[in-house]
């Protein structure tokens, strides 16, 4: 279920923009300079003025995956995450999830300095002000203070919303409103696997040094798959490809995969689960990609011949042949849900130049680790992957910051990094205007 979180309009402050509109202007011009059907200029991805764009412009404004709610199971339960130079606490209460600034109204302290925990009420480490769930200050000690209105000061707090277990968070004070639209396309294929009662199995944290912006474009594109023998058992060779674009020696994997697609559909139609590509990742302003596909082999999971990898099927699904479903969506995330597991995928960008990118991986709360799942099984295939993706996006980045770097042309089988770029830029000299 869709499950709106609202937030109290009296507590959002404003987030102070940390640059004038004036020194924009030379991103402005380089946006205006972009050749389009080929890659972006060095500055894209090496400068701190571009750098300081994309946080106010892409996640200042857009709904951002943060986590989901199998990472903050209970009341109390929180997570922290940083971006740019932004941080948030995403914090489990009896009514949903509220997401506030981690930043405390007195001196600005980072209010809560774990990745994740428990806690009751958030206590600054610093001189111990105290906010509750709601991020009201509630106690600061301040002897002989009489005129202190602790209501002054509450945390300030992000908007939040809950879908299908998934939770989002916007820094805008206005959010994108077509973010309601896109849940709906989502819903439907996210929802049937339940995260909300799932559990982490693993978390992984890389950080990759490569600006946000090729983190997501080479996850944009197959092309570069050959370098993945590891995800080649289970993913079909010619992901990405349309039927003229197969090249001879893929023609035996294109055949099994058109036979195997036809038998997941006629599946998913017995199920009721949706598997039609819904794409529009430059058409609207969250950027969305979702569809369900076969997997190679056995068709069930990301193992090295395609069975399951936990024992345990997730939700109330009836069935481990139900391949992947894979969304990516804009600017920060991407979701595989199989029957038996859910990996999700945060990119949070720490600068110009360096990327956070979150794996998490979930199944279902009753599956036992060395029972039902062996977790080096179970996370070997996209351990192996985002290595393999890390070496890609860090071999980008060097190349971006050589003065021999000029912007390359996208071959058609790119055409979603393409359309990830149309995208950023549309968003972007909206933004800048
Ligand atoms: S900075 Fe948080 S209590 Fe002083
Ligand atoms: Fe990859």
């Amino acid at each position: 279920m869709a499950q709106a979180v609202k937030t109290k309009t009296s507590s959002r402050g404003k987030v102070s923009p940390a640059r004038s509109e004036d020194q924009f202007a030379a991103v402005r011009t380089l946006f205006e300079n972009r050749r389009a059907g080929y890659s972006l200029d060095a500055p894209f991805y090496t400068d701190p003025e571009v750098f300081a764009a994309d946080m106010k412009g892409i996640f200042g404004q857009h709904w951002l995956f943060a986590a989901s709610l199998a990472e903050i199971p209970e009341p109390g339960d929180y997570v922290t995450i940083d971006y740019g130079p932004y941080s948030l606490i995403i914090l489990r209460t009896d009514e949903g999830v509220n997401a506030l600034h981690n930043v405390c109204r007195h001196r600005g302290a980072r209010v809560l300095t774990e990745p994740a925990g428990t806690t009751g009420n958030l206590v600054c480490g610093y001189h111990s002000w105290t906010y509750d769930a709601e991020g009201s200050l509630i106690h600061a000690s301040s002897p002989g203070e009489i005129n202190f209105d602790k209501a002054c000061f509450s945390l300030k707090r992000a908007h939040s919303r809950v879908v299908a277990g998934l939770v989002f968070v916007c820094l805008a004070a206005e959010p994108p409103a077509d973010f309601d639209e896109v849940s709906k396309i989502f819903e439907p294929y996210v929802a049937p696997h339940e995260i909300a009662n799932a559990k982490v199995a693993f978390q992984q944290e890389l950080i990759e040094e490569g600006n946000w912006k090729l983190v997501m474009e080479n996850n944009r594109e197959c092309y570069h798959c050959d370098g993945h023998p590891e995800l080649a058992c289970s993913l079909f060779p010619t992901w990405g490809l349309t039927e003229e674009l197969v090249p001879p020696h893929l023609e035996d994997a294109w055949q099994r995969n058109v036979t195997a697609e036809t038998a997941l559909q006629e599946r998913c139609n017995r199920y009721g689960l949706p598997y039609e590509v819904v794409e529009e990742l430059d058409t609207r302003i969250a950027g969305i990609r979702i569809s369900r596909e076969p997997l190679d082999g056995a068709g069930e999971s990301f193992s090295a011949t395609g069975r399951r990898l936990s024992k345990k099927l997730l939700g109330d699904l009836r069935d481990f042949r139900l391949g992947r479903c894979s969304m990516h969506l804009q600017p920060n995330c991407w979701f595989h849900l199989l029957s038996d597991h859910v990996i999700t995928f945060a990119a949070f960008p720490i600068n110009e130049h360096q990327t956070l990118v979150r794996t998490t991986w979930l199944v279902a709360d009753d599956a036992v680790e060395g029972v039902d799942y062996d977790l080096e099984s179970l996370t070997y295939t996209w351990k192996q992957t985002n290595v393999q993706d890390k070496n890609f996006v860090e071999m980008c980045q060097q190349g971006a910051a050589s003065p021999a770097y000029e912007p390359g042309p996208y071959m058609k089988s790119e055409y979603q990094v393409e359309a990830f770029i149309n995208w950023y830029t549309q968003r972007m000299q909206e933004h800048l205007g």
